[in-house]
C-alpha cells in the first residue's frame, strides 16, 4: 500500500485527502503535516487521520512527500526534507502542487537525483473534478508518474505534459475556471438585465453550464458540432453568437490565454 504523507492541510491539501479517502484508498497509510494547530485538530476530527506538524517523522518511510502549501513557503519545507536522513531513499517521490515552482528549483534543494513531479493543478479539485497536468522532473522515472497520476485521479482527471508546457497548462487548465466563472456572472447580470430576477437568472446559467460540460464531456461530439446543433438558421443562438463574433470573443481568448501564459512565464523567472 502507497505511504502518502501531505505537507500543508489547506484547501488542496484537504480536497486530496477528501478525495483520496472516498476513493477507499490509502485509509490507513496517509498523513498530514499541517503547522496550524486548529486546522491540524478540524481535520483529524473530520478525517479521522493522523495529522503532525512533525515533518521529518512524517516524510520517513512515505512513498510520496506532497507539497500543497503556498508557493512562498516551500522553501520552508524543503529545508527539512532535503536533509539526507529524510529524503536519500530514491524510491520516494517529491510531489510539488505549488504553482509556478520550477522542477529544477525543487531538485537543487533535494538530495541528488531525487525523483521531483511539479503539477498544476484547478479549483475543481475541491470538488472532485479538477484538471491535474503533471510534468516530471529529470530524475522521474514512468513508475513515480503512474503513481503520482493513479493518487492524483481521485481528484479528478490528470494529463501528462513536458515541464516546458507548463505555463501553456496555466493559462488554459490553471486559470481556466476563472474564465467560466467570469462568463457566469456575465450571463447572469444579462439574464437579469432582460426582466428575471438575479436568482433564478444564476439558476439557469450555472444548471446550462454544468448540463453542457456533461454533454461535452459523455456525448462524444465536438464544441463546434454541439453548438451547431443549437443553433438553428436565422434563429435566436445564431443572432446571440452574430454578436459575440462581433465584437470579437474568440481573438479575446486568443489574447487572454497569451497574456496569462506570459504572466506565468514572469512569475516562473522570478521563482527561480
Ligand atoms: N487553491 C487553489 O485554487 C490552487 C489551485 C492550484 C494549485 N494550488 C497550489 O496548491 C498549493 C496549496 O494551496 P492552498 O490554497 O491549499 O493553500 P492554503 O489553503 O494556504 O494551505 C496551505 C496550508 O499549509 C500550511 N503550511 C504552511 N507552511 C507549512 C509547513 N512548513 N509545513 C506544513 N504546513 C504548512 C498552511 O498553514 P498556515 O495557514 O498556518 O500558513 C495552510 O494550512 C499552493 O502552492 C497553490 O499554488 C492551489
Amino acid at each position: 500500500m502507497t505511504r502518502i504523507a501531505v505537507i500543508g492541510g489547506g484547501r488542496i491539501g484537504e480536497a486530496l485527502v477528501a478525495g483520496l479517502l472516498e476513493s477507499g484508498r490509502l485509509t490507513k497509510d496517509l498523513v498530514v503535516v499541517e503547522t496550524h494547530r486548529e486546522r491540524a485538530h478540524q481535520l483529524a476530527d473530520r478525517f479521522g487521520i493522523r495529522v503532525t506538524d512533525d515533518l521529518a517523522d512524517a516524510a520517513v518511510g512515505a512513498d510520496l512527500l506532497v507539497i500543497a502549501v503556498k508557493p512562498g513557503d516551500v522553501d520552508a519545507v524543503l529545508a527539512p526534507l532535503g536533509k539526507a536522513e529524510i529524503g536519500s531513499d530514491r524510491d520516494q517521490v517529491l510531489v510539488s502542487l505549488a504553482a509556478g515552482v520550477p522542477t529544477a528549483r525543487l531538485e537543487g534543494k533535494m538530495p541528488a537525483g531525487f525523483p521531483v513531479v511539479r503539477v498544476m493543478a484547478n479549483t475543481p479539485m475541491l470538488v472532485g473534478q479538477g484538471m491535474s497536468v503533471i510534468a516530471p522532473g529529470r530524475y522521474a522515472r514512468e513508475q513515480h508518474l503512474e503513481l503520482v497520476a493513479e493518487i492524483l485521479g481521485a481528484v479528478g482527471k490528470v494529463v501528462t505534459v513536458a515541464e516546458s508546457q507548463m505555463d501553456a497548462v496555466t493559462a488554459v487548465s490553471g486559470s481556466g475556471p476563472a474564465y467560466f466563472f467570469l462568463v457566469v456572472e456575465a450571463m447572469v447580470d444579462a439574464g437579469v438585465g432582460l426582466g428575471l430576477t438575479r436568482d433564478v437568472a444564476t439558476q439557469l446559467v450555472v444548471q446550462t453550464m454544468v448540463g453542457s460540460a456533461a454533454l461535452l464531456d459523455g456525448s462524444g461530439q465536438t464544441a463546434a458540432e454541439l453548438r451547431a446543433a443549437v443553433t438553428s438558421p436565422a434563429g435566436t443562438t445564431a443572432a446571440a453568437i452574430r454578436e459575440l463574433e462581433r465584437v470579437g470573443l474568440r481573438s479575446a481568448f486568443l489574447e487572454a490565454l497569451f497574456a496569462a501564459k506570459q504572466r506565468s512565464v514572469e512569475q516562473g523567472a522570478s521563482a527561480e
